[in-house]
């Protein structure tokens, strides 16, 4: 029997696409989702292709119900945490919202896993931690000292937290800074569901394929064309980062480290609006959203020198296949997974 993995989040669009490569992989997966983000169509998709006895899910929500009665049940060898709110926008509107679901939400999952001997801990943090970069490329040992938004906020405490458990030795923690999150599963079965979603090149590409319009919402920056310059890293390379993190915890008896995980390169919003509509060879329209977004950082782009160091992971997945397995996503789903 392979290793278990608990997987908060498995109905998101990271944590389906990360299930369905653990499950690949010999370890058995089982879910823990609220399905307020979610869904659980990907989840029976996975059961159908790598049955019922690999596979398990339970819609439970970390700020209020039993999660200890469901560890003891399902007894996994380490837990991997991508459930959260993560709509920036959102954030700023209602931090509260934000504060309690992934705070608490943490803080409950960390107690019940220490009551229920669960020690190695995987979790989804982002780069918006760092806030504006006072240098590049980002490493791990840039300050966090202004995260850019309410939800940025949200992840650096949950780290603080994480850590204090683990620096008195109740558990041990890998924490993965995501910078922009990119394309659907290799063959495009699996993929963000967000509707519309919140990144850029999920929507050049529905406004490409005409499932909504697409509208520019960045505010201006100082960069050469006047756009945010973001790494945008394929989710098939991330969920590789954290099959190689559960390795790293499990069987190298590695322990409390942070990985950045980008690609360490960077494009900006205008040139990949214009790569979206070479690739498709659409020209579609680009409308001009009611509000642009706050906090916006000029540039971030990440050192993933110690991921390849430690973890031996690098991206394999260039953005044209992003793109192209985005293509594949939504002409088989053009409004994402039903409910
Ligand atoms: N997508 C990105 O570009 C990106 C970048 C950096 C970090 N992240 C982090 O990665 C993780 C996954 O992101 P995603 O894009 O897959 O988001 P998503 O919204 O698709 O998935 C999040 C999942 O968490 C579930 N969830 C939320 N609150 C819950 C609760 N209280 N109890 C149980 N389940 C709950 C939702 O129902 C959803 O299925 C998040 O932690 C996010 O902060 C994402």
């Amino acid at each position: 029997m392979g290793k278990k993995i608990l997987v908060t989040g498995g109905g998101g669009y990271i944590g389906s696409i990360t299930s369905d490569l653990l499950l690949k992989n010999g370890f058995d997966v089982a879910v823990l989702d609220n399905f307020s983000r979610g869904y659980e169509t990907p989840l029976v998709f996975l059961k159908d292709k790598y049955g019922s006895e690999r596979l398990s899910w339970k819609n439970l929500d970390l700020t209020t119900d039993n999660l200890e009665k469901f560890f003891e049940e399902v007894k996994p060898d380490a837990i991997l945490h991508c459930a959260a709110l993560c709509n920036v926008g959102e954030s700023w509107e209602n931090p509260a919202l934000y504060f309690r679901n992934n705070i608490f939400g943490v803080q409950r999952l960390a107690d019940a896993a220490i009551k229920t001997n669960i020690k190695n801990i995987v979790f989804s943090s982002t780069c918006a931690v760092y806030g504006d970069a006072q240098y590049l490329p980002i490493d791990e040992k840039h300050p966090l000292a202004n995260p850019s938004s309410p939800y940025g906020a949200t992840k650096k405490m949950c780290e603080e937290i994480l850590n204090w458990y683990a620096k008195v030795d109740l558990l041990n923690y890998v924490f993965l800074r995501y910078f922009n999150v990119t394309g659907a599963s290799d063959d495009g079965e699996v993929g963000d569901s967000k509707n519309p979603s919140f990144h850029l090149i999920q929507n050049a590409i529905r406004g490409a394929l005409g499932i909504d319009k697409f509208e520019l919402n960045f505010a201006a920056v100082d960069t050469p064309d006047g756009s945010p310059i973001r790494d945008y890293l394929n989710v098939v390379d991330l969920a590789n980062a954290h099959m190689r993190s559960l390795n790293y915890l499990l069987e190298d008896q590695g322990k409390n480290e942070v990985f950045n995980l980008g690609t360490g390169a960077g494009n900006s919003v205008l040139e990949i609006i214009k790569l979206v509509k070479e690739r498709t060879g659409i020209d579609f329209q680009i409308g001009e959203a009611a509000s642009r977004r706050k906090g916006e950082a000029d540039k971030m782009i990440a050192d993933i020198s110690k991921a390849k160091k430690i973890l031996g992971w690098e991206p394999k997945h260039s953005l044209d296949d992003s793109i192209q397995t985005l293509v594949k996503w939504y002409k088989l789903h053009p409004k994402g997974w039903n409910k």
